[in-house]
């Protein structure tokens, strides 16, 4: 079975699965850990090199401030939950993202994860946290914008590996596949660059609800793909 290099997932569906359930939004974010573990496990047990996943976007700092504190306090109390055993495991944890308005305790822990997996290599598992796709390209676009004012590159020399050397995810291969569960075909602001020739999958399962079956449900889809990046099915190698 032809599996992908990267998956980029967006985890959805946490308030509808307590909503269900009578039960407040937050409730729902918490249930959202165990399925992050089983994506991770799952990554590891197929040989996948790298997983990105969507924690928190830009725009959900928009949300009421109840659901976005409760938020930060998961993503520290998750992070000093799993990181021993992500770090055993062989795991280099990345956060891509602005981090600029996190709370100090919750970039602390973030740094520090970075800083103690660095060197780790089974599994490259990137968490976007106040992330968002159009943020990413300006950001780079600054950057290389301030490359070409200082005279260090010229305008016109700029290639597309340079934008992407620039972007969050420099240095990964694009995400082969992207899973978005909870229903909602959209991309919502996720990897606008890198997801230009990735496999799209949509499941409906709440992301509490999404596990192991789910998850090789999307990988056996994936393997059935031809994938063609505008070229002729011959030129692909895969029939007409
Ligand atoms: C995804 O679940 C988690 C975050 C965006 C933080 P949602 O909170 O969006 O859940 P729904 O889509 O409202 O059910
Ligand atoms: C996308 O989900 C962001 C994350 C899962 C972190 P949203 O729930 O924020 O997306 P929309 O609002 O349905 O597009
Ligand atoms: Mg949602």
């Amino acid at each position: 079975m032809t599996l992908p290099r990267h998956v980029a997932i967006i985890m959805d569906g946490n308030g509808r699965w307590a909503a269900a359930r009578g039960l407040p939004r937050h409730a729902g974010h918490k249930e959202g850990v165990e399925p992050v573990r089983m994506c991770v496990r799952e990554s590891l047990r197929n040989g996948i090199g790298a997983l990105t996943l969507f924690a928190f976007s830009s725009e959900n700092w928009g949300r009421p401030g109840e659901e976005v504190s409760a938020l930060m306090g998961l993503f520290v109390e998750a992070l000093d939950s799993q990181i021993d055993e992500l770090h055993e495991n062989g795991v280099r944890v990345a956060f891509i993202g602005d981090r600029q308005g996190f709370p100090e305790r919750l970039r602390a822990r973030m740094a520090a994860a970075e800083a103690r997996t660095a060197h780790n290599a089974k599994l490259r598992l990137q968490v976007a946290v106040g992330y968002g796709g159009r943020w990413d390209i300006l950001n780079a676009t600054r950057q290389l914008a301030e490359r070409c004012a200082s005279g260090a590159m010229r305008p016109a020399d700029l290639s597309e590996d340079d934008l992407s050397a620039a972007l969050q995810l420099s240095g990964l291969p694009d995400p082969d596949l992207f899973i978005r569960t909870g229903g909602e075909r959209r991309i919502s602001n996720f990897l606008l660059w890198n997801l230009a020739y990735t496999e799209l999958y949509f499941c409906a399962d709440l992301w509490p609800d999404f596990n192991a079956d789910g998850f090789g449900a999307a990988l056996q889809d994936f393997a059935s793909r031809q994938r063609r990046f505008g070229l002729t099915g011959a030129q692909s190698g895969e029939g007409a």
